[in-house]
């Protein structure tokens, strides 16, 4: 199978070139410095050029917080742009695999989401993030859908690496580290992300789909559980999301059930924590 990789110099796009490459798949890795996918017109033509049989989306933009700034530039990266690679996708016969996120949600709910759950973004992020799932499902139905979470990965900009980060700069007996402890979700690995998208991509079970690792735990005590696994020593303190106020709101419930994975016999991902201590065991350049 070629696929057309978006985002591949990303911290999933990286994964899911190196997962599909592994798998025997060849791999065409596209990112902003090859063809800026809000514009429609080059980006219709890589895919002509290319001729893949797959696209799998990653590029986004992700930085939430500068998203509530920019909603103009963020809806134009995360839903034009996405309905541009589905127009590609589609015009050259290709399926396409979509990834989006758990902030399309309110987090008001108090159990794990299902796919079948209303939308309700609070951000300007998650908006832009829900308006391009629905243009690449207007675009056509050979679509994955991949809401997935709190992804973490060889990424200088994912949390653990702030937390190693901080924990390092604060040291021992040093101020203690203040983590929110009232936001939930699943912390997920980007290479087991990239399983799970060679697994579902040569299927036709096309549609919308939760992949996250599985269970749940909170900012704080995955902070935790950050400094144990490294050998850091520094005091976390839990603190309240109304203590640490950010621009843009975050959902308080971000857990994600992977409910069409798993009815379909699909889902590989671990629990979060042997994902975890897999991803400590094989890292490599975490600042
Ligand atoms: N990170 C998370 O915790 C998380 C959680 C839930 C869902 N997701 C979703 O997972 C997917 C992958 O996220 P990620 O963390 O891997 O993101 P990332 O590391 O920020 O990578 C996104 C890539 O897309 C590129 N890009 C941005 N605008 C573009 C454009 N107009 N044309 C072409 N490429 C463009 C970026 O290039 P530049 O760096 O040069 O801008 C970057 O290489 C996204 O859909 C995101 O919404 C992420």
């Amino acid at each position: 199978m070629k696929v057309l990789v978006t985002g591949a110099k990303g911290l999933l796009g990286r994964e899911v070139c190196r997962e599909l490459g592994a798998g025997g798949s060849e791999v065409v890795p596209v990112d902003l410095d090859d063809v800026d996918l809000c514009e429609r017109e080059p980006t219709l033509r890589l895919a002509t050029e290319a001729r893949p049989d797959a696209v799998v989306h990653c590029a986004a933009w992700t930085d939430v917080d500068a998203c509530e700034a920019d909603p103009d530039r963020a809806f134009r990266v995360n839903a034009v742009a996405a309905r541009n690679a589905a127009l590609a996708a589609r015009r050259v016969g290709a399926k396409i695999l979509h990834v989006s996120t758990d902030y399309i949600f309110s987090g008001r709910e108090p159990g794990a989401y299902r796919e079948t759950d209303p939308v309700g973004p609070l951000s300007v992020y998650g908006a832009s993030k829900e308006a391009g799932e629905r243009l690449v499902r207007e675009q056509t139905p050979d679509h994955f859908v991949l809401r997935t979470a709190w992804l973490y990965g060889d990424s200088p900009r994912c949390f653990p690496a702030t937390i190693e980060r901080l924990a390092r700069q604060y040291g021992p007996g040093g101020r203690p580290l203040r983590v929110v402890d009232d936001q939930r979700g699943t912390p997920t690995w980007s290479r087991e992300l990239a399983r799970q998208i060679a697994r579902l991509l040569p299927t036709e079970a096309f549609g919308t789909y939760h992949a996250t690792a599985q269970g749940d735990t909170t900012w704080y005590l995955f902070a935790r559980r950050i400094i144990a696994s490294l050998g850091l020593a520094c005091e976390v303190e839990p603190c309240t999301t109304a203590e640490f106020p950010r621009p843009a709101p975050r959902p308080a419930n971000s857990v994600l059930d992977n409910l069409f994975l798993r009815v379909q016999g699909l889902d590989v991902l671990q629990p979060w924590e042997g994902a975890w201590e897999e991803y400590v065991a094989e890292r490599t350049s975490l600042p």
